[in-house]
């Protein structure tokens, strides 16, 4: 596995794999490597020929400092699992190399930034889609590969793709859960036994929204139950529980036969989890 840290590096190399036909396969991540990213490095390992993994923690997609300087760390450790998964590249660009200059472009994507990551996390999904795009220019993927815990995250960068024709396209990989059902996260690694113990009420949650919905309650039926259940636990705070369209992320007034995912953000021992469950599938 070749280890590459600058950006003309990377495009060299990945240029002239693709002019030569090759089907490039890209992993973005931020590190502290998971069962969830090894999923999504399996798929692009299956459907690619060459497969490039990033590792980078984005400043510009954080909000808060804390959380940045929070964020788990372990590149050593990285490599070697991506050793061991066979990938071919790894990138690894310091920030200086990503960001010589700050950007100073904005990106808005309307009305599905305004709510849930969006509406909690200002200038997030900017951040994302800034350093997406260029990770995309630097890494020349015919394939994208992206978690769909991130549920928000993964459509507007499909959106991203699609109004600026970028040449590549984005796959979306199915939630990773712990057999207690927490879903994979870097973030989990900072939660004691009792935080994974509390943080695992997040998906039990979500399926009584499941089982709610299949009764034919309401969107604020479920809403208020689900809601109700999340504080009798002690040590979890929600940030919010949202049903909405997993195509346009409207929220759901009512319970009808269209797709539905209730999608849920909270603070267990000061760490910030999402998680989603759709309701009914497409
Ligand atoms: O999902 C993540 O890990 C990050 O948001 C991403 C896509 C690597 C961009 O920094």
């Amino acid at each position: 596995m070749q280890v590459l840290n600058l950006p003309v590096e990377i495009f060299d190399h990945t240029w002239s794999l693709k002019i030569q036909g090759k089907s490039i396969g890209f992993v973005p991540t931020m590190g502290a490597l998971h069962e969830g990213h090894f999923h999504l490095i399996k798929r692009a390992r299956e459907e690619n020929e060459i497969v490039v993994v990033s590792i980078f923690v984005n400043p510009l997609q954080f909000n808060r400092d804390e959380d940045f300087n929070n964020y788990p760390r372990s590149v050593d450790q990285d490599l070697v699992h991506l050793r061991k998964l066979g990938v071919d590249v790894a990138y690894v660009p310091s920030e200086r190399a990503m960001y010589p200059e700050l950007p100073q472009i904005k990106l808005d994507f309307g009305l599905m930034e305004q709510v849930m990551e969006g509406e909690f996390r200002p200038g997030h999904f900017s951040g994302v889609g800034v350093v997406v795009a260029k990770l995309f220019n630097h890494c020349n993927p015919t394939r994208a590969y992206f978690g769909l815990k991130d549920l928000q995250q993964y459509l507007l960068v499909k959106r991203l793709v699609s109004d600026l024709s970028l040449p590549l396209d984005i796959v979306g990989v199915p939630i990773v859960r712990e057999e207690s059902g927490l879903a994979m996260s870097s973030r989990n690694q900072r939660l004691s036994q009792e935080g994974k113990r509390i943080a695992r009420t997040i998906y039990q949650g979500l399926i009584l929204a499941r089982q709610l919905w299949e009764d034919k309650s309401s969107s604020d039926e479920t809403n208020q139950t689900v809601n109700a259940f999340y504080r009798e636990q002690k040590g979890l705070s929600m940030e919010y529980v949202q049903i909405v369209s997993p195509n346009t992320l409207r929220p759901l007034e009512n319970n009808k036969l269209e797709p539905a995912v209730i999608c849920v953000a909270g603070y267990v021992e000061g760490v910030r989890l999402i998680d989603n469950l759709y309701l009914r599938q497409d």
